[in-house]
């Protein structure tokens, strides 16, 4: 006798979602914006940072969680604050991009942004999203698993987590805010950081290098954030193995490497074992640079921090330095990293590929030039673009435009495909390819769509080089990529759609293409951009909108009070109408 079996299983189901459920937490942050005192590489500066650290406060979260963070503006501009990597379901208002979602938070006002959490699992980050305020305002994101299904490895004994990110002498913003209205380039970091110390081998900075503390023979799970303005970084630790677990909020098949690429935007998630002899170990950090070597003299500096066995020895004078960390421009190393990278693909943590897929775009990035007017002359700049149209952000944010009705602030026809077909990657692109277009200009997608993107980089203007491309609102598969043109019949034969990684940034490789898919079913208004601070304010950048599905569930939720109102106070590029007369 007994229960029939269906019936106990779907007990047993209720049991689950409801235990689920009862786990879900609330958390509650205040994040206080200040100009804070800063001394770096012998010489002293104020900058806008989040609770007086650098880098910020660490959230940490069970999958599933919600958290609201109350951020209170006391620093001299407007800023928002993104959450990389947190997919927002329904919830676009609280994501953060200025003049995408929402306008700044004005000096000396407050906003409570409601982050909810679904299916991420691993390491995310937060940042700025207004101008280059993230050189300073930025920190990690922890989700642990919940309880049930816990790591898809064995318990970790510890926890680290090491943000690389860039450092000026200068004021930033006040640079780049220059650089942007005379068409110029934009500044170089003055040198990279590890938890916000540039290290040994810079200037003035031995005191503060960031030590990390181990016990021998534990295993500890280091999560690595790359915050770095404008540089993809290697990293590696002396003499210690790092197994890459997890990627961008998802786990990956183990990877077992002496290094790893990674991205700006892009989170690692790796475990590393203190298996070698007592003593002290370098954790070093340098650019991997795609750019043609003459393109801009980047930022040569190694930041290192140090990983310290706890014991009685006698260190020896200096810590040792990893040998397996690549150089500059060996791209060699970033490819193949890069080609290992799997999803776990099993039974706890499924893929789910698109396969039907109804919406197709083919999308160029480029470096390009715009001609406008700087002080009364015609001057030539610097731009970048998306199928050729370098996007200008408009003075009301484009998700209140839209929620709205309200016209004259975007236009829906972001193009699916380059307007000019050539050779992307010839050594010697036409001259006429480098003009690009200003507009804010968006594309539609009808909800539950299954969307392939293929992005294609280009050699227009000499300019090649890697762009990762981040995503919000969402992760995608990456089903492919490669080098050379996109070759629509033979590329897509070699597509992985059995355990493709996931990710919500993409290095797209210079010179070459990446392709990628996800089903467009969180309904909302969210940024695509390269995750290049540079190429993001020259306007590589555009903006999808995911219609509603038709019920309650599958539409945006409600604006929550108190938006920011907005009214303009940003760096942007500027805009021209035909007669060359600025607009804004
Ligand atoms: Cu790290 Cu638009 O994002
Ligand atoms: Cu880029």
């Amino acid at each position: 006798m007994g229960l029939p079996s269906g019936f106990v299983e779907l007990l047993l189901l209720y049991g689950i979602f409801f235990l689920g459920l009862a786990q879900a937490k609330v958390h509650y942050h205040d994040f206080i914006l200040t100009e804070t005192n800063f001394t770096r590489l012998c010489s002293s500066k104020s900058m806008l940072v989040v609770n007086e650290s650098l880098p910020g406060p660490v959230i940490r979260v069970t999958k599933g969680d919600t958290v609201y963070v109350n951020v209170h503006n006391q620093g001299y501009y407007g800023v928002t604050i993104h959450w990389h990597g947190v997919h927002q379901p329904r919830n676009p208002w609280s994501d953060g991009p200025e003049y995408i979602t929402q306008c700044p938070i004005e000096s000396g006002s407050n906003f409570t942004y409601e982050i909810i959490f679904s299916d991420e699992e691993g390491t995310l980050w937060w940042h700025a999203h207004s101008d280059w305020t993230r050189a300073g305002v930025h920190g990690a994101i922890v989700v642990l698993p919940n309880k049930e299904t816990g790591f898809p490895f064995p318990e970790p004994d510890g926890e680290e987590i090491l943000v690389l990110g860039s450092w000026y002498v200068g004021d930033v913003n006040e640079e780049v805010a220059e650089d942007l209205e005379n068409g110029a380039d934009t500044p170089r970091s003055d040198s990279y950081t590890i938890n916000g110390q540039p290290g040994d081998f810079c200037e003035c900075s031995k005191e503060g290098t960031y030590r990390w503390q181990v016990d021998y023979g534990k295993t500890y799970l280091l999560r690595l954030v790359n915050a770095a303005m404008n540089a993809e970084l290697y990293f590696a630790i002396a003499q210690h193995n790092l197994t890459v677990v997890g990627l961008d909020g998802s786990y990956v098949k183990p990877v077992i490497t002496g290094f790893v690429m990674i991205s700006p935007g892009q989170t690692m998630d790796m475990l590393v074992t203190a298996n070698q002899p007592l003593g002290r170990y370098y954790m070093a950090a340098r650019q991997y640079d795609s750019a043609r070597y003459d393109v801009t003299d980047y930022d040569k500096t190694n930041t290192t921090a140090i990983l310290e066995y706890r014991g009685n020895y006698t260190p020896s004078a200096d810590p040792i330095f990893p040998s397996t960390l690549p150089t500059y421009e060996d791209f060699v190393p970033a490819l193949s990293f890069t080609s290992r990278l799997r999803s776990l693909a099993n039974h706890d943590h499924p893929v789910n590929v698109p396969k039907n897929i109804t919406t197709r775009m083919y999308i160029t990035a480029s470096m390009n030039t715009i001609t406008f007017d700087y002080e009364g002359t015609t001057k030539s700049g610097l731009a970048s673009s998306l199928n050729n149209v370098s996007w200008i952000n408009p003075s009301t944010d484009v998700l209140l435009a839209y929620y709205r009705n309200m016209s004259g602030i975007y236009t829906p026809d972001f193009p699916e495909y380059p307007p000019l077909l050539f050779n992307f990657t010839a050594d010697e692109v036409p001259d006429y390819t480098t003009t690009t277009i200003q507009g804010t200009k968006v594309k539609m997608f009808d909800y539950n769509e299954e969307v392939e993107i293929v992005f294609q980089g280009t050699n227009v203007f000499d300019a090649s080089e890697d762009h990762p491309m981040h995503l919000h609102g969402y992760t995608f598969y990456v089903v492919g990529s490669g080098y050379g043109n996109f070759d629509n019949v033979t590329d897509p034969e070699g597509y992985n759609l059995v355990d493709p990684p996931k990710m919500n940034t993409v290095s797209l490789p210079k010179k070459g293409w990446a392709a990628l898919r996800f089903k467009a079913s969180n309904p909302g208004v969210w940024l695509w951009h390269c995750h290049l601070d540079r190429h993001l304010s020259w306007g590589m950048d555009t903006v999808f909108i995911v219609k509603n599905g038709g019920t309650p569930e599958t539409s945006i939720r409600e604006p929550p009070p108190n938006m920011p109102p907005c009214s303009s106070s940003a760096i942007r590029l500027q805009r021209l109408d035909n007669s060359g007369e600025k607009i804004n």
